[in-house]
């Protein structure tokens, strides 16, 4: 049976390539994005979240079978926390409806190996506390203060937490409806394009974010494992962040965490 599957981000990198294996089986995609979607939204604003849930969901008749959060942005800023954040929880948490309406309803965020890298414990709190207002203004400040580089880790961080706890919280593992996060390593996509002009740039790269399983990932690779964390063929796993990123976390945090 084809599936009604909303995409955000699917203009683009992994959004893109999920958008496209998804079709190629026979499912249907809502597209969002900034422009040439299906729906076009911001989803850095809440005005946009609420916008572009209403309108995949009409889109999809109120019967969702999975929504794949694939929207963000690496540029250093306040877009860390509006977009990679509020711009998935919100618009998950506004399709929560529409996912208990389906029978076998699937949730996959795309979160990153930067999650577990310094992130400031401010920003994560904020987002945690879904305080969009206090998580800007210690984003603010963190660019003040010249650490802008750890927003990112930041949003990914908040978000992988978000999924955990809201995976076994009340609507969504009792509705059936498993929550994931696939936290990739580094994908050849528009996104990472600008890190690979600065050879020294790479370097420090490569040492943050080592792959020794296969080196950097086509945005495919991350689409084939989403794809099976948002089929029906995915029973029982929630609540986990499903590194996708050949080696490079077990290489960093070691074994024993697990
Ligand atoms: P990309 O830049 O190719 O695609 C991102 C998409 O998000 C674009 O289509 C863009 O228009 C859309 N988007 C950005 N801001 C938006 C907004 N305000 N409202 C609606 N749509 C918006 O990037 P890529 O690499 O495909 O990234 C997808 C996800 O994977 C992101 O969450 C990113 O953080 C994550 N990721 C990417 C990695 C990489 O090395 N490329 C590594 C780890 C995680």
């Amino acid at each position: 049976m084809p599936r009604n599957v909303v995409v955000t981000g699917s203009g683009s990198g992994i959004g893109a390539a999920l958008t496209a294996l998804l079709r190629a089986q026979g499912d249907r995609v809502i597209g969002v994005d900034l422009r040439g979607g299906d729906v076009d939204a911001d989803l850095s604003t809440p005005q946009g979240r609420t916008a572009a849930a209403a309108a995949a969901a009409e889109a999809a008749g109120s019967v969702v079978d999975a929504v794949v959060t694939c929207a963000g942005t690496a540029v250093p800023g306040r877009g860390m926390v509006t977009v990679n954040y509020f711009g998935t929880t919100e618009f998950l948490t506004a399709l929560r409806p529409a996912l208990a309406a389906a029978e076998r309803p699937r949730v996959v965020a795309i979160g990153s190996i930067s999650g577990t890298q310094t992130a400031d414990p401010d920003v994560v709190a904020a987002c945690l506390a879904g305080d969009e207002t206090t998580a800007l203004a210690h984003a603010d400040r963190a660019v003040a203060e010249g650490r802008a580089q750890q927003l990112y880790p930041s949003s990914k961080a908040a978000l992988a937490q978000w999924a955990r706890r809201t995976a076994v919280a009340e609507g969504w593992a009792d509705a059936g409806i498993p929550v994931n996060v696939v936290a990739p390593g580094v994908v050849l996509t528009p996104m990472s394009a600008g890190l690979f002009d600065d050879p020294e740039m790479r370097k420090v790269m490569d040492a943050a974010v080592p792959m020794p399983l296969g080196g950097y990932l086509e945005p495919e690779d991350v689409a084939r494992a989403v794809l099976f964390l948002a089929s029906e063929a995915n029973s029982h796993i929630t609540g986990q962040v499903v590194y996708i990123d050949g080696g490079a976390e077990a290489t960093l945090r070691g074994p024993g965490v697990f």
